[in-house]
Parts: C-alpha cells; structure tokens; sequence
C-alpha cells in the first residue's frame, strides 16, 4: 500500500514548511514539493497541518485500581487515542508486592496482545525493590524494551516503595542505561491529612483536593530531584501539576541538574474551582489534584522554559457508576480521569491558537520529546525518510464541541463536556495504514504492535 499526501503543511519539533509525503509500506520514503510519484491513494492536505503522530506516555488501560480497574481497555483505548491523533500510548505495568515484574509482565500482555488498535509500550512500575527485582530490571532494559521504571511515592500499602529502595532502585537502572520516572507527591502527610479529614467528617470531593496541598507535590519533587542528584540517574516526574514542583525541578538547574518533567492537558486547562460542584467534582479526582489558575501559568512558562518537555493524559477513566463507589467518602472515589482522546486536539486549541505554545513546540511535547525520552526516536515522533508513517492530518479551523455523546472512550461522562474547540484531527496513518477517516475507525484490534524501546536518546 502506498500513500501520496499532497501540499500538507508539514510540522516537525523544528520545521514547518510545506511539501508532499510519499509512504511506502509502513515508512515515509519521500518528502519534496510536487512528488512525481503515483501512489495507491492520494490525500489533497492542502490547507491542514501534517505532523507525526501523538505520543501519549501516561495511560492506564485496563488498570485494576481502588478496588475496580480503569473503564477502557486496550481496544477502546487505542482506539480513542487514534480519533483523536495519538498514534502510540505507554502504558503501566504495576507490580503486585511481594511478586516478580515477569509475573506483572504477563498479566499485562494478555490485557493488549490481539486488542490493541494503536501501538503502544509499557512502562514498568516497580513497588517492592529487592534483590531478585534488579535482576529483572536489568533483563527489562537489556531483553524486553522495557527501560522506564516507575516509582510511587504515594499509595503506601499499595504501590508506594521508601526512599532507600528508590535510591537503589536508581542505582542499577543508571548502570544499565534506563530511567526512572515517578509519582512526586508525599504518601505519608496525604495519607494522615486523608485520615483526619475522614475523622472530622469532610467527606466530599473537595476534600480529595485539599488533602493533597500543593506542598505535598513540591516537597515530594524536590526530594526525588535529590536523589537523582545523589546517584545521578536520569529521571522523569509524570503529571506534574504545580508552580511549587516546577520551581524545584527549576532549582536543580542551579546545580547543573536537568530533571525532565511531564504536565497533563487537565493541568493546564482546567482549575480545582471543579471541586466545589458537590459529588460531580468526582469526575476530576485524580492524583495530584485539579490545582489553581496560578500554577497554570505556571506550567504553560515552564513548557515553553523547556523544563517541561511533554504533556500527557495520565488516562485513567472510571464510568459514573465506579466513581460512585466514593459517593459517602471521597478517599473511595477512584482516581483518575478520561483525557486520551482529546489531549492533541485541546493542547492546539488551548495551546497554540491562543498563543501560548508555538506549532512547533506543539509537535515537541505532544510527540517529539516522548520519543526521545522513552527511547523510540527518529522511528516515532517526527516526519522524516525512514521513520514510520504515523501521521496526522488535522484541519486547524474546524470546529467542534466535546461531549460524552461523540467521544469514542468507554466512559459516560466527559470531563470537557460542552466545550467547543478549534482544530481538529481529521485523518490518522499508523505505520502506513490509514487509521482514522470521516471520524471512522479502520483499523481492527491486534493491529497495533508492542514496540520495544532503547535507551533515552535526551540530552540530560
Ligand atoms: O488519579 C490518577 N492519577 N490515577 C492514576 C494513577 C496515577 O497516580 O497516575
Ligand atoms: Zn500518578
Ligand atoms: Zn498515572
């Protein structure tokens, strides 16, 4: 199969120029003006932008989680990913404590193999370090593509491991080439505020929020920087939410210390007034919480700083019926949200049309940058000879609205239900093959592939 995509204005993380694309099979093979190539089918792309297709590297599908798991699986997934321009997710795999990471491992490939519509990887969360486990770890980076390790330093009794495991932890993944990234917020002052709110009978979803003030993720993300610091491995804070923990990434600058860091679209766009709408704040408990307009400013600074370097969903839906597991207390709710389907499309119109990203920039942190980071890149992340056709052509002045009737994720309510965007993804090529069209999916499951991943491939 080969497609022909004409006069496309092509965005990469560094060039924005207009041309045709030729793909061949699963790669681009040519880029230039006026390709006299024929091809199998060809797209007019005039007036819309090409760029590579989305990197989402925070998504829990599947997940067993509080007592329930996450609503969408491998299928609905990555396949709402898709319709809405992300082309690859990395997924977590969480040990059970006290278990081996193979036994995780396995139970996660039977969740995605034969299911999965978009490619995708895994991250492997880590929740018990002991001997036995950096054997593993070392066989995950060197044997399975697996080279991210998470860390938790929350959900104690669950996933949450202490500090010495963290820093030997890091030992071996810098000797071995990998990098760890992790939950910053402090378990234990969460943990006793969560309890004294209970006591005193605060049992809403406000609540959720304001047992984890912004001091629990600024303490937590300075003391992981610390620890970087001390054994110098390379590592990553997932879904960072406040100006308090930019500012601690932004002080191991001083000591010559780059620690790369991850925001969510919810934390960018959204603010913890939410949580004042009595149980319908239960659509946005997540952890760390919905923060203040304060720390989107600041977060949108700190992308363009480049100390922030991707935006991410931390997809982790629960359908009303599972939230409502929390209705009399809210440490029950189920944390996370539904966000994987509509973070390109609100990044561009709450990003770039406004003016408070580049089109480039755009590219870097919603593609580019998780590609390098997580060891996929030139293969994804950008448009170029040789890479794989993951490709998306989106139509920068369609508009549309959001809404649970529309959306394509196992989920009965939407978090930006009514909000009208504009920009919008249009049609969607994985490895050659075309995706999305006239809001159709094409692809069945199994055709996404598990995509093995290097080392990081950031300077740091
Ligand atoms: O609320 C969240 N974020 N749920 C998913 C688990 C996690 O902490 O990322
Ligand atoms: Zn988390
Ligand atoms: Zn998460």
């Amino acid at each position: 199969m080969s497609i022909l995509i004409k006069n496309g204005r092509i965005v990469t993380a560094e060039s924005d120029y207009i041309a045709d694309l030729f793909i061949e099979g699963q790669q681009i093979s040519a880029i230039g003006k006026d390709l006299p190539y024929t091809a199998d089918r060809v797209i007019d792309a005039s007036e819309k932008l090409v760029f590579p297709g989305g990197i989402d590297p925070h998504v829990h599908l599947d997940m067993p989680f509080m007592g329930t798991s996450s609503s969408d699986d491998y299928e609905t997934g990555t396949r709402a990913a898709m319709h809405g321009g992300t082309t690859m997710v990395i997924d977590f795999i969480l040990q059970t404590q006290g278990d081996t990471l193979y036994n995780a491992l396995k139970e996660w490939q039977g969740r995605s193999e034969g299911k999965a519509i978009g490619d995708y990887s895994y991250h492997m969360a880590v929740t018990d370090f002991n001997d036995e486990v950096a054997k593993e770890v070392v066989q995950f980076i060197q044997e399975e593509g697996i080279s991210s390790f998470k860390t938790f330093m929350a959900y104690k009794g669950a996933l949450m491991i202490d500090d010495g495991q963290m820093v030997q932890l890091m030992k071996v993944v810098k000797e071995h080439g990998g990098l760890v990234t992790v939950h910053a917020t402090n378990g234990d002052v969460i943990d006793s505020l969560i309890a004294k709110n209970r006591a005193d009978g605060n049992l809403s979803p406000l609540y959720h929020y304001l047992s984890q003030p912004e001091v629990t993720e600024s303490e937590a993300s300075a003391r992981f920087a610390d620890m970087l610091h001390y054994t110098g491995c390379p590592g990553y804070i997932v879904h960072m939410t406040c100006e308090g923990a930019l500012n601690a990434v932004r002080e191991a600058t001083q000591r010559n210390q780059k620690v790369l860091v991850e925001t969510c679209t919810q934390y960018l766009v959204l603010d913890a007034s939410l949580y004042e709408k009595d149980f319908e704040g239960a659509k946005w408990v997540m952890s760390p919480p919905l923060r203040e307009k304060k720390d989107q400013v600041a977060l949108w600074a700190g992308i363009n700083q480049g100390l922030i370097q991707v935006v991410g969903t931390d997809h982790c839906p629960f359908k009303w019926e599972q939230k409502l597991m929390g209705k009399d207390d809210f440490s029950k709710i189920p944390n996370g949200h539904p966000a994987i389907e509509h973070r390109i499309e609100l990044l561009y119109s709450e990003g770039v049309r406004t003016g408070k990203i580049s089109l480039n920039k755009f590219v870097e942190v919603s593609s580019t940058n998780a590609a390098k980071i997580f060891g996929i890149y030139p293969r994804k992340g950008t448009i170029a000879i040789g890479a794989d056709a993951d490709i998306v052509i989106f139509d920068p002045l369609k508009k549309h609205t959001i809404s649970v009737d529309t959306h394509h994720m196992n989920v009965d309510y939407s978090g930006y239900e009514g909000w009208e965007l504009t920009g919008k993804t249009e049609t969607v090529i994985l490895r050659g093959k075309i995706g999305i069209e006239n809001e159709e999916c094409l692809l069945q499951p199994g055709y996404g592939q598990f995509v093995k991943r290097g080392k990081t491939s950031l300077v740091i």
